[in-house]
């Protein structure tokens, strides 16, 4: 069993549905989850944890506004967070050039902040006609093994 601590980032509420449908299936596979809507940095458990990302992209591949702090506070950050694991769920359309540049992003800076990835990055791209709750139950129940 695994601590996951979801961290939002949103701002019209889909990547909150997908983080709620993780919490779902996270605590179905008999995990703790802990979610965060407007995530402070200096607040989300890191001890023995795995945090998983949930993030659209807005603007021309900026980050959601609930999520800025997290990120400026993460980016300045000289904690030593090489214990932590983690995921990303990337929400956008990929009929912008900056497809899920927020997901990556992130993804990447905690790669350069030395957390360790346990499953690469997951894009979901909401100008297919799909139902990303459902993609991301499944994308976690098919690396359960890793979780
Ligand atoms: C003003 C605006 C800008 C957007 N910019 C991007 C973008 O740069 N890259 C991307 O992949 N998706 C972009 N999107 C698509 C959103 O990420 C997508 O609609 C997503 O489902 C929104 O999720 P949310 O409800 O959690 O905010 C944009 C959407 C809007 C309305």
């Amino acid at each position: 069993m695994s601590s996951f601590q979801v961290i939002v980032g949103s701002m019209l509420g889909g990547s909150e549905y997908v983080a709620e449908a993780c919490e779902e299936t996270l605590t179905a596979l008999g995990h703790d989850v802990e979610l965060h809507f407007q995530p402070n940095f200096a607040q989300i458990n890191s001890e023995n944890q795995t945090w998983l990302i949930c993030t659209s992209t807005h603007g021309a591949g900026d980050y959601p506004d609930n999520i800025q702090a997290f990120v400026t506070d993460l980016e300045k950050s000289d904690q030593d967070l090489s214990s932590v694991k983690f995921l990303t769920i990337g929400v956008g359309d990929s009929s912008y050039d900056t497809f899920c540049f927020a997901a990556k992003n992130l993804n990447k800076l905690l790669i350069s902040k030395g957390f360790i990835e346990i499953v690469p990055i997951k894009t979901l791209d909401m100008s297919e006609d799909i139902d990303p709750e459902e993609r991301s139950q499944n994308w976690l129940n098919e690396n359960k093994d890793h979780l």
